[in-house]
Order: C-alpha cells, then structure tokens, then sequence
C-alpha cells in the first residue's frame, strides 16, 4: 500500500515537473503580417502595438517568455498557404498572429482550424473567419468587413441620401464592407445604384472615377485601406469630385493615411471602431506609451496588435501559461472583457469584438470622434456552429 501510494506521489510530481518545464518554456508567437506592398504599414503597425503590449509586461506573458518568429505574407493568398505552413510545421509556433489581407487570413483560418493552432487575428475582416470558417481556436481583435459597412449604411440612410455608388477592390474585404453597407443603406430606404470595382491592389481609379461623375449619385461609400487608401482619396479630389459628390467609407480609409492625403482627406467621414480624441484613461496610456516607443501616433492597426496581444495575455492568465490547456484558454477569452483603447469590448459566440462603431470625421491630421454609429455591434457571424 505505501509502495502504491510512493508510486502515486512520484508519478504526480514527475507530471508537475513536466507541466513546469512546459510552461517555463518560452512561448513562439508566428507573426504572419504584410511588411511589404500596399498594406505594409498597417503591418507593422500592428507588430508594434503587439511588442508594446508584450514589453508592458515585462516581455512574459504568464511566467512565459515571447519569442517571436516572422513571415511576410505579402499580401497575396497564392502564398499564403505555404506561409502558414511555415510556421506552424517548420518553426512550431504555439500561437499564429495574422494578418492583415482577408484572402490571407482565410487560407491562416483553413491551416488553424486543421491543425488546432491558436489563431488570434489582429485585422483581417473576412467575414467567414468568424462566420462560416469559425473554430473554437479562432479569434478576432479587430473587426468583421460587415461591422464599418453596416454602420455607415445605418448613418448614410439616417443623413437621406437616396442614391449612392459604391467603389473598392474587388476581393473578400471589399465584397464584404459593400455588402453590409448595402444591407443597411437600403433597409433604410436608400438603393446602392452601382458598384464599382478594381482588382486587389489596383490604383488606376481614373476610368472609374469618370463613371462616378457621370452616374452623379447622391454620395459614394468606398472601402480601401494602406497604399491604395491614400492614391484614392487624393485622385477623388484631383478629379474635382470631392465637393461634388460626398464620399465616405469605412475608416481604414483614413486611418494611418492622413499625413500623405493631406487636404485631399480634410472633412471625410467614416466609420470605425477606433478614432481620435477618445480620450479615456485607457486610451491616454497606450497612446502616451506607443508615442514613447516609436515616436509615431498609434492607429487602429496599433490597438488591433496591442488588442491581441493582450487577449493572448488574458487566456494564458487562465490556463497558468499553459496553452495545452485549450478547453479553459478559449473559455476564459470566450468570456472575457477586453479593456482595449477603442473602449472595453467583449467577444461574440464566434469570437469577433462586439463593439462601438465610431463615427469620425477628419479634422486636421485627426480622425475625430463625432459620434457613436452604432453601438455594441455585433457580427451576425453566419454560418458559425460553435
Ligand atoms: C482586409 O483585407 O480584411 C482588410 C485590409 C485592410 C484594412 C481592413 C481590412
């Protein structure tokens, strides 16, 4: 019987050392971003506010030091499979941080989801991510394509406008900001009378600005973000259309964006869930802290890293920095708060952010907060069974 119970006790601790060494270890975080191409700043953007977060805690999360890997996904989802693969077959990563372009973040949700990575996407607003491709292992910092577009549909149709034509990149992100803008713009009496598109990253927006201008709408809803953001809102005010034709958008339009559209940006309005002049006590720290670090202001792709990173914090504080624990891990961030600089968000059952959509208007080199466009939105997440 003492035999047994020695044997038992000596089994326990060999299991708790085994535990130990686990969680002692340093834990590999595969940052899959662009850092070139149009998107590469939004890119490194969100490294930075993931190091940030990381670095206020001391460099460890949960006892457990961060060792960071990286690919540049450049954007282009012909690679992205490979990418992925990289890191969690080559290098072994524990956790997967990526990324920013929705065809790439799609092919990262296809490799999590069949390997039982954690993926914690820090942009990409590919509705399937948390919709029909959703997993217990999946989660979202950012946004869902759907969330900006709803909400300006909502505010377009509340300022009116009956006729608006819609222009962006034809590809998931695209496809998907017009879709919510559509949903809501004509549930509220409006109709969407033409949708323009080019393919992904296109920049020659000449031909389609003149079918702007000739169709006459009553306003225009765009989305684009990065390199492409900054060539389209300058050639729509080079093409005498900006005080002709209201133009608004989905606010990656303006985010990150405004030193190089200068006067071409001033007075647009957009919808996000980010924007200057928020002014909590949240907000203040991590925007004094980002200041601090990189001599740069933060944007929303800045909140978006820091966002992930600190809700990697919040799951492995659960589990002890344990990450087999998985079970626990996606329970306790399933149920969380997060206490992110946009304001506290909480997850929906599909794990993208329920959260305030800011309406923002550029004044300056700021987009300021001028209202609430829809509060506490929640991604329908279709097609999620989880
Ligand atoms: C996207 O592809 O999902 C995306 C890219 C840039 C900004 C926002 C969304």
């Amino acid at each position: 019987m003492r035999w047994m119970k020695l044997a038992f006790l000596l089994a326990a601790s060999a299991l708790a050392l085994a535990a130990q060494a686990q969680t002692a270890a340093p834990l590999k975080v595969g940052l899959m971003l662009p850092y070139t191409g149009t998107f590469a700043s939004l890119g490194t953007a969100i490294e930075n506010g993931f190091r940030l977060y990381v670095a206020g805690q001391g460099g460890r999360l949960s006892g457990r030091a961060i060792e960071f890997v990286k690919v540049d996904d450049e954007s282009d989802p012909a690679r992205a499979t490979d990418n992925v693969n990289k890191l969690i077959k080559r290098d072994n990563v524990d956790v997967l941080v990526g990324t920013v372009h929705s065809g790439v973040a799609m092919a990262m949700a296809k490799a999590a989801k069949e390997s039982g990575t954690l993926l914690i996407v820090p942009n990409a607003g590919a509705d399937a991510v948390t919709g029909a491709m959703c997993a217990p292992n999946i989660f979202r910092s950012s946004f869902s394509n759907w969330q900006p577009g709803y909400a300006m549909g909502e505010v377009m149709a509340k300022k009116g406008y009956k006729q608006v034509v819609t222009i962006t990149w034809k590809y998931a992100a695209g496809d998907e900001s017009v879709r919510g803008f559509k949903e809501a713009f004509e549930r509220g009496g409006g109709k969407v009378v033409k949708e323009l598109a080019l393919p992904f990253p296109g920049v020659e927006f000449q031909a389609l600005l003149t079918e702007i201008a000739a169709a006459r709408p009553d306003a225009v809803y765009t989305f684009f973000a990065g390199g492409g953001a900054v060539k389209f809102v300058k050639d729509y005010a080079a093409a005498g259309l900006k005080d002709k034709v209201p133009l608004y958008g989905a606010g990656f339009l303006t985010d990150g964006t405004l030193e190089a559209q200068g006067a071409a940006a001033q007075g647009l309005m957009t919808t996000l869930h980010y924007g200057d002049g928020l002014d909590t006590p949240r907000d203040q720290a991590f925007r004094l802290a980002y200041a601090k670090a990189y001599k740069l202001q933060p944007d929303v792709y800045a909140v978006q890293g820091w966002d992930a990173a600190q809700m990697l914090a919040v799951g492995l504080a659960a589990v002890k920095g344990d990450l087999s624990r998985k079970a626990q891990f996606e329970a306790a961030l399933g149920a969380a708060r997060i206490d992110s600089p946009r304001g506290p968000f909480t997850l929906s059952k599909s794990h993208n952010p329920v959260q305030d959509i800011y309406l923002r208007q550029v004044q300056g080199g700021q987009n300021r907060v001028v209202g609430v466009a829809s509060k506490s939105l929640a991604d329908p997440g279709r097609g999620c069974r989880l």
